[in-house]
């Protein structure tokens, strides 16, 4: 019996009746324009968070986890009401009350998706559950719809105005592929992403801050990005060319402007990254990640000083493209490199990050990987 089985079993008396697994995610190129309409091309990591789930007849939620041993919390179900409970069982619960569910229900978690790390372990935690829940109830919902369902939960449960690419890739990657996600209606493309025979590596480098502005700080930009939409009266950042919206400069306000100058560009990058991706141009795609952490840095300033010395770093040794990924301010920067440049590329962070005295950074490496899933 697997350890989750076990584990649920020795909590809850019985079996779970369903078991399904929903992976982190990286993005490629992209960032800050998924509430906008925009392009996205993340994958999916392999590292997943695992949700066991049971029916139960007492009308009461019950959630643990498998990195807390042995606590459960409990809710009546009566009682779901967003921005209750522990920050964390947010995520679970969350997902329970936008997915309607009037059951009451034992549910254990297992994360495997590192924590804090800029990774999506909140995506693939709100994922592995409405996968659960969607086959427990056979509730025939689409993975575009289940995607929303787990990013209302984010939104309205736990509080956080994040867009849909993180539940997204989560729920809808295939292995092999980068996910091209057109937040607009959420249609997708798989991207072949085959570097490993061209010798080719991603590394992940987690920088293992947090800075206490990213919360604040994304909500702020996505603000000003809504503000730039109505200001020129257009119906979305996506609908207006790179070049009509430079020369429409003076309408808006510096910061406004710059903010959505990164998001007008960001949604050119991830075609041209595209492209460059489907004509094997591996030189060109790196340049883009490169330019898209440029932005972000300068433009949309969500960057900090632990994420651009490991992107320098990479760059000054042989890596094609490195910027940082997700919302900002700490987590997790990614790098394109020769597989064969990578030890040298992580010897060389580490001493940077040394000599600016910041904590240690972590590596990862990933294919892209699949999708949620049940197993059982
Ligand atoms: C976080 C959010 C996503 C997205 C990224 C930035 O990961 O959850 O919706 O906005 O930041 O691209």
């Amino acid at each position: 019996m697997s350890v989750i089985n076990s584990k649920f079993q020795e909590l809850f008396g019985a079996a779970p009746e369903v078991v399904a697994v929903a992976p982190g995610r990286v993005n490629l190129v992209g960032e800050h324009v998924d509430f906008l309409d925009g392009f996205v091309l993340p994958f999916a990591i392999k590292d997943v968070t695992t949700a066991a789930i049971s029916r139960n007849s007492d009308s009461v939620i019950r959630v643990a986890s498998m990195q807390r041993d042995g606590e459960i919390f409990e809710i009546p179900v009566a009682e779901l009401e967003p921005l209750t409970g522990e920050p964390w069982t947010r995520y679970p619960i969350g997902v329970v009350w936008s997915l309607g569910i009037k059951s009451g229900l034992n549910i254990l978690i297992d994360g495997q998706v590192p924590l804090g790390a800029g990774l999506s372990s909140s995506a693939a935690l709100e994922s592995s559950v409405a996968t659960a829940l969607n086959h427990l109830f056979d509730l025939k919902i689409t993975k575009p719809n289940l995607s929303l369902a787990a990013q209302k939960a984010e939104n309205v449960y736990v509080g956080m105005p994040c867009g849909i690419m993180d539940q997204s890739v989560s729920i809808m990657a295939n292995e092999g592929f980068a996910l091209l996600l057109d937040c607009r209606d959420l249609s997708t493309q798989d991207i072949e992403f085959d570097i490993e025979p061209v010798g080719l590596e991603l590394l992940v480098i987690d920088t293992q801050v947090h800075h206490a502005l990213v919360d604040g700080g994304y909500a702020e930009r996505r603000a000003s990005c809504e503000k730039a939409v109505s200001v020129l009266g257009i119906t979305s950042l996506r609908d207006i060319s790179v070049e009509d919206f430079v020369a429409r400069k003076s309408e808006l306000d510096p910061v406004t402007y710059i903010r959505a100058f990164h998001a007008v560009t960001e949604m050119r990058r991830v075609l041209d990254g595209v492209a460059a991706l489907k004509a094997n141009d591996f030189e060109t795609f790196g340049k883009i990640v490169t330019e898209c952490h440029q932005s972000l840095r300068d433009n949309y300033t969500v960057s900090c000083p632990e994420l651009d010395v490991a992107a320098d770093t990479a760059l000054k040794y042989g890596s094609l493209g490195s910027r940082m990924i997700g919302g900002g301010y700490g987590g997790s920067a990614i790098s394109l490199n020769k597989k064969s440049d990578t030890e040298k590329i992580k010897v060389e962070i580490r001493k940077a990050f040394e000599a600016n005295g910041f904590i240690a950074p972590r590596f990862f490496t990933s294919l892209p990987s699949a999708g949620a899933r049940v197993l059982n």
